[in-house]
């Protein structure tokens, strides 16, 4: 062979490997309405940014007729790339190889690309459409899954790392996704479950389909497993660009500064009248949030699952910044097992990757009751406590009304080295609600009464003289513990000034191997 038939016979083989599982494959992921692994490389990544590793690595497999066929690459195409200029490492598992089922040579491949973005300092992102482990490897594919798992704990708290979901994910193949920072779904296309619907029937008798048992809506709303539900699969690759704008490259940076022509002292008069007169009425804390940070624009994560705490980015000013709000439109916003590992994992990521946290309360306490109790409230409020307290990053706080009991202490409050404590007018801070308050303080007078208009005036009268000595913030302002009851409709700015006077906040922890987080 001369030297230019090397060329073209370079040129060739680049020509195959990007075929993949062939034509008649690819024809078929797109009629499951599915892009191929490079497609979606191409739309994630900057227009011509992509670098490609490992494209002429082929299996070792010598099973089940397995070594006859050896494409180039061995289903998974992985590399470097940038987004907004910025460089990020990716994997995509190509359904149209085995099934995007993962071997030996395409474990190493992965993991090549992990421990490069860990050296540089860049976020892993990992699109995930496979049968699992290839079958016809055996060990040496279990072996290659737990050395992802690995990496993903090492780079845990390091980089950011981000799955996408965009096909089956069965078995253990679930675990590395798991095991990431975020996991992006798309509707129709996509699902996660350790053992798919024939096992179920086999071990339980349930019958249910792939949708019910792991689709996107299940892990969306019931599971919590996934932060992002997409319509397609351009929609989540959107998704993930955008998220990245959020993110620093690593834990020793900080999110970029977004351009910002929002005027920080931009006042918003609406804000002054949303909270009801009425305190049992409810209105949407989305609406507060949308007010107050730039160009009104939020990035919700994990929407539909307890939406009675909201949780995403945004930006003050262009600093990037995660917020944690109770939703009255939701349960009264009250605190449970979900609301609350929602906000611890939310707010440890953002504490680990520099990410300041504005907390907004409005909460009546956690909820009551034996399916709470069973079910381990104790130890997931105790996540929610331990984030919050553990957490170095700039934490501004706004009460807008309720704050009730042992919520009043988790949301972020002074004592949890909360920095900078704001309450509007409107805020109520006590261990409990007028109703419950009076009903333990004064059931003995309460029941002494007869007269059935005596008792309810009583009540009545109780419950005035406690909302005016509780119902209000001035009393914890009175003690320090809020630092300033501001005008709501200047939120926007007063958080602003605060986020930029933590610019330079440091605070640490001391030294300890790690912590013990109630699990
Ligand atoms: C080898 C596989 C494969 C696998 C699919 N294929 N999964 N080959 N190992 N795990 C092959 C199929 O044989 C087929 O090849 C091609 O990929 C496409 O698969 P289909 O079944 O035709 O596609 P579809 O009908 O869309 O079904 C996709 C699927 C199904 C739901 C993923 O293939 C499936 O159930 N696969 C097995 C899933 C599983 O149980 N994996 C093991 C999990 S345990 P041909 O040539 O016939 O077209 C695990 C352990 C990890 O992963 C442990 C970590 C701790």
């Amino acid at each position: 062979m001369n030297n230019q038939d090397k060329i073209k016979n370079l040129i060739e083989r680049r020509v195959q490997a990007k075929m993949g599982g062939g034509e008649k494959r690819i024809a078929a992921q797109h009629e499951k309405g599915k892009l191929t692994a490079r497609e979606r490389i191409e739309l994630l990544l900057d227009e011509g940014s992509f670098e490609e590793y490992d494209m002429f690595i082929t299996h070792r497999c010598d099973n089940f007729g397995i070594e006859k066929n050896k494409p180039l690459g061995d289903g998974v195409v992985t590399g470097q790339g940038t987004i907004d200029g910025r460089v990020v490492y990716v994997f995509a598992q190509d359904f149209t190889v085995f099934g995007g089922s993962l071997s030996e040579t395409f474990a190493q491949k992965i993991c090549k690309v992990m421990d490069m973005a860990l050296k540089v300092g860049a976020p892993v992102i990992g699109i995930n459409d496979s049968g699992g482990a290839r079958i016809q490897e055996g060990v040496t594919a279990l072996a290659g899954y737990a050395e992802i798992f690995e990496r993903n704990i090492m780079a845990s708290g390091v980089i950011p790392q981000i799955s996408a979901i965009f096909g089956p994910c069965a078995g253990g193949a679930v675990y590395s996704p798991a095991l990431t920072d975020f996991i992006v779904m798309s509707k129709d296309t996509s699902y996660m479950f350790l053992t798919g619907p024939k096992v179920v029937k086999t071990v339980t008798g349930e019958v249910v389909t792939d949708e019910q048992l792991g689709g996107a809506s299940v892990h969306g709303s019931k599971s919590g497993v996934s932060h992002f539900i997409a319509e397609d699969e351009r929609e989540g690759i959107l998704l993930i660009r955008k998220l990245l704008s959020y993110l620093p490259q690593n834990n020793l940076e900080d999110a970029p500064l977004a351009e910002c022509d929002d005027p920080i002292d931009r006042l918003d008069d609406f804000l002054n009248e949303i909270i009801p007169d009425n305190p049992n009425k409810p209105y949407d804390v989305k609406d507060v949030i949308h007010s107050i940070v730039d160009y009104n624009e939020f990035l919700e994560v994990q929407r539909n699952f307890a939406p009675n705490i909201i949780t995403g980015f945004a930006h003050f000013n262009g600093i990037s910044t995660g917020i944690v709000a109770n939703q009255p439109n939701y349960l009264a916003g009250v605190l449970d097992i979900n609301a609350s590992r929602k906000a611890a994992r939310f707010v440890r990521f953002c504490d680990a990757f520099n990410i300041p946290i504005v907390t907004l309360v409005d909460v009546p306490g956690f909820l009551p009751g034996t399916a709470q109790e069973y079910g381990a409230i104790i130890s997931h409020g105790a996540k929610l406590l331990f984030a919050y307290g553990e957490a170095t990053v700039p934490k501004v706080t706004v009460i807008l009304r309720k704050s009730y009991g042992g919520a009043y202490c988790v949301m972020s409050s002074k004592h949890l080295r909360g920095d900078i404590n704001y309450s509007w007018p409107t805020g109520e801070i006590a261990v409990m609600g007028p109703k419950g308050a009076i009903e333990v303080l004064q059931h003995k007078n309460i029941k002494s009464i007869e007269n059935e208009e005596e008792r309810s005036k009583f009540i009545t009268e109780a419950e005035d003289e406690y909302k005016d000595k509780f119902a209000n913030p001035y009393v914890a302002a009175q003690y320090g513990y809020i630092d300033d009851v501001i005008e709501p409709r200047n939120t926007r700015f007063r958080v602003i000034r605060a986020l930029q006077a933590l610019a330079t906040k440091k605070d640490t922890m001391p030294p300890k191997k790690h912590t013990n987080i109630p699990l």
